[in-house]
């Protein structure tokens, strides 16, 4: 069994995705073609921002938001303690100093009150200058951007959605990746929208911030290619993964969303009384990046991994160490509470195969051989 189905999806659609990358082999257009203008176009169409601006991967949109708000040495940036190493890691590759901070134990999301406790914090040892919020929608479920947003105005910072896990996903019928001042996504193979490599996007409603972005996406361009007025990096999405992600935004649109979402249902009511099954917030609405689990306390997490393997099903642990533990910050971040959740999750979190390719039999086939080893006890 496939974790994440991609020889499916790409059986699905193969005619359109070998036309695409046809056309752009005979034109020999591989750097910024037509097709990275007609893709950006249709994201921020679907997202519902103002512009769309492709980059080379979803790590590289973060830096590219925080580059645009000069973001650096002296800054406070406030990160989830519970997310992929990328969302803290350019904060620090910014110059700027992460503050992380606990999560929400039932939906995984950046806690409002942990976030504003350490706001709080940071302003009274008067160190650092708190500026920027990085909201991770974690496995698909947008953050709670209603209450982030009070707060972001209350002390005066930035949203960045880092809407990597995301895209897709929606608070009352407002998408993903609209929520920050700036938003990212990135098209990771594995993402909820991915492409055949490496790519990312940032989305803004901002008109200057658009053209800096589209500045320094490209060396600090200027009026021409050779005219450099400030530095930036080579950070762009290639003409072959536009061509290849624009069929697949289409079955993304058109069936793949609704497909993934029956999946993450059906195992829900399966496993609701034996784990602690995802908890999505009332209006929120989840693109399912992972579907996972919170197994119970008393459980040998790797045993029953190796047990699932034997049955010829792949699982994940999504993520098995808090940012504060990762060698990498050394002392260079903050923390101010005691980040009980964050722990508690990595130490009993588990993520299970889904994809919109998963067939019925297949999610009841999971659900039920985990069943089998958490209550060894029941006939099933
Ligand atoms: C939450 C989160 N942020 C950022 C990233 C970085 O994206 P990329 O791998 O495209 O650089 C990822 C992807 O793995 C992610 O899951």
């Amino acid at each position: 069994m496939e974790f994440r189905d991609l020889k499916k999806q790409y059986e699905m659609i193969e005619d359109e995705i070998r036309e695409g990358m046809k056309t752009v082999i005979r034109d020999c257009n591989f750097i910024s073609g037509r097709q990275v203008d007609v893709l950006e176009g249709k994201l921020a169409e679907y997202v519902g921002a103002k512009h769309c601006i492709t980059c080379a991967n979803g790590t590289d949109a973060l830096s590219l938001a925080l580059m645009a708000w000069k973001i650096g040495e002296g800054d406070a940036v406030f990160v989830p303690d519970f997310t992929f190493f990328s969302s803290g890691e350019v904060v620090s590759y910014a110059g700027a100093t992460p503050v992380f901070v606990d999560i929400d134990k039932d939906t995984f999301n950046i806690s409002v009150h942990s976030l504003e406790n350490a706001i709080q914090c940071v302003i009274e040892e008067g160190y650092l200058t708190p500026k920027v919020i990085i909201a991770v929608d974690l496995f698909g479920q947008p953050a709670d951007y209603p209450s982030i947003r009070k707060i972001a105005e209350k002390y005066n910072l930035m949203i960045l959605e880092d809407g990597a896990q995301g895209f897709g996903g929606e608070i009352e019928g407002q998408k993903a990746c609209s929520f920050g001042n700036i938003s990212t996504t990135s098209f990771f193979p594995a993402k909820p929208l991915g492409c055949y490599g490496d790519g990312g996007a940032i989305f803004t409603d901002n008109d200057d911030i658009e053209k800096y972005l589209r500045s320094i996406r490209i060396h600090g361009k200027g009026s021409c290619k050779y005219d450099n007025i400030r530095i930036g990096m080579n950070s762009r999405l290639d003409t072959l993964q536009a061509a290849i992600l624009l069929p697949k935004l289409k079955a993304f649109e058109k069936y793949e969303l609704e497909k993934i979402n029956q999946a993450a249902a059906q195992y829900t009511e399966i496993l609701k009384d034996v784990v602690k099954t995802p908890f999505i917030k009332e209006g929120f609405y989840s693109s399912w990046a992972q579907y996972s689990v919170l197994l119970p306390e008393n459980i040998q997490r790797e045993e029953l991994q190796q047990n699932l393997k034997r049955d010829d099903i792949p699982t994940m642990v999504y993520y098995p160490k808090p940012m504060h533990e990762q060698k990498a910050f050394l002392d260079n971040y903050l923390v101010f509470d005691e980040l009980s959740n964050t722990k508690e999750i990595c130490r009993r979190i588990l993520s299970l195969p889904i994809h919109p390719y998963m067939e019925r039999e297949d999610v009841e086939y999971v659900a039920e051989c985990l069943k089998k080893y958490l209550c060894p006890d029941t006939l099933y």
